[in-house]
């Protein structure tokens, strides 16, 4: 893959908003590198994504999407990365988390991966949290609540279980299996340019096509990423007092985390997890509230932005879906301790009722999880923890 490096960098205590970098071409062969332009890009071989791909899991959460969407994003993943499924899939009256697992039997079959799956209302998973006394995931019944941010918490704890280093997640209602692939090789990408342990990579979608007035429309930016990015950026400013534009990827579905990162950060239930990681990262390491990790300031934190070639083309699921992302993510930016009053100004005007406090669930870190033990009573209790391997 040849990539620009990052223009601009901003930092925000000790952590680093690189800006986003094109991609210049899928893949860079193996001896022709270019040698103009070398300051400018970066030039990563087939063999470094390898490396990295062998230490990463990839997590798909999925509710009830078709399988054939499922099988073109499998078909995307290099074969070398780990791939975990954790379903919230309805068991009934038709059990669509049993016809997932067949697909991937199937399918397996063939190509011999290595992907773990397992159901989010999984009981035996479910008495695990309870055990440990990790209740931040379990719903008033003691089961794990739905939702795709305890869905990507679940996929987290296999890829530790596993031992990978990093971990990247990709939706599975993604449409064009190149793109899935090309997220993969961003996120190895970006790894091999983070200079700190504790990186994030974000995926920045060129375009997001979609259909209007019969003719394929590429649009530059998703509605919600577009608003949550700008509250963000409007914080970094109120700190800076210099006006910023840096971060474009407030909810990017598509993004990967070294595991040193992933185990330090809370998660914010459903939709407002991906703008949460942005917001947690500056409270806990941006220099305004005490660091509980000098570790981390040492390094430094890594936030890349990297945008795709692919166009990405999902399942269309309506605009009251669309509100409740927007919603969601914004109540997490204006219930942050670091939120400032001209944010929370600007915020509230898109708030359908005036919110006081936010009711969104918070899931502790995977430091805060006994997780031996954890580990332990989950594989003997498990009921749809499977392993496919020929
Ligand atoms: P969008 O693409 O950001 O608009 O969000 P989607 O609705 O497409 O969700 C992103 C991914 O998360 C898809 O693969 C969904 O199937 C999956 N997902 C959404 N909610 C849940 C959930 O409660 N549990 C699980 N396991 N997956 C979910
Ligand atoms: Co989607």
């Amino acid at each position: 893959m040849i990539l620009e490096l990052p223009r601009r960098t901003e930092h925000f205590g000790a952590v680093r908003f690189h800006d986003v970098q094109r991609v210049y071409e899928l893949d860079s062969g193996t001896r022709k590198f270019p040698t103009r332009s070398r300051d400018a890009v970066a030039t990563i071989s087939s063999q470094e994504i390898d490396k990295i791909n062998e230490k990463m899991a990839i997590v798909i959460p999925i509710k009830d999407e078709k399988l054939k969407l499922l099988e073109g994003v499998l078909s995307g993943i290099p074969h070398d990365c780990l791939v975990i499924v954790v379903s919230g899939s309805q068991r009934s009256p038709v059990d669509r988390f049993m016809m997932e697992k067949q697909m991937i039997k199937q399918f397996n079959h063939f190509v011999d991966d290595e992907i773990l799956l397992i159901h989010q209302q999984d009981l035996g998973l479910s008495e695990a949290f309870k055990t440990v006394g990790f209740n931040s995931i379990l719903d008033k019944e003691g089961i794990v609540r739905s939702g795709k941010a305890e869905a990507m918490f679940i996929g987290l704890l296999l890829t530790k279980m596993l031992g990978k280093e990093y971990v990247g997640f990709v939706d599975a209602d993604n449409y064009v299996p190149g793109a899935v692939h090309e997220y993969a090789e961003i996120y190895a990408a970006g790894f091999i340019l983070a200079e700190s342990p504790y990186s994030m990579v974000r995926v920045s979608w060129v375009y997001k096509p979609k259909i209007v007035q019969d003719k394929l429309f590429f649009p530059k930016f998703g509605r919600v990423s577009e608003i949550s990015s700008q509250h963000l950026n409007r914080l970094i400013e109120s700190y800076t007092g210099f006006g910023t534009d840096i971060i474009k990827t407030g909810n990017a579905g598509e993004h990967a985390m070294s595991m040193r990162l992933a185990e330090l950060l809370p998660y914010a239930s459903g939709y407002a997890v991906e703008t949460y990681e942005i917001i947690n990262a500056l409270e806990q390491f941006g220099g305004v509230l005490p660091c509980a990790n000098p570790q981390v300031t040492a390094k430094g934190v890594d936030i890349l932005q990297i945008e795709t070639r692919n166009p990405h083309l999902h399942e269309v699921k309506g605009d009251e879906h669309i509100q409740d992302m927007l919603q969601t993510s914004l109540d997490i930016i204006y219930n942050s301790p670091i939120c400032t009053e001209t944010v929370k100004n600007s915020i509230l005007k898109y708030f359908e009722v005036t919110k006081e406090s936010s009711s969104i669930n918070k899931i502790d870190p995977i430091i805060k999880l006994d997780f031996p033990r954890f580990m332990q009573i989950m594989k003997e209790k498990s009921q749809t923890l499977t392993e496919f391997r020929e």
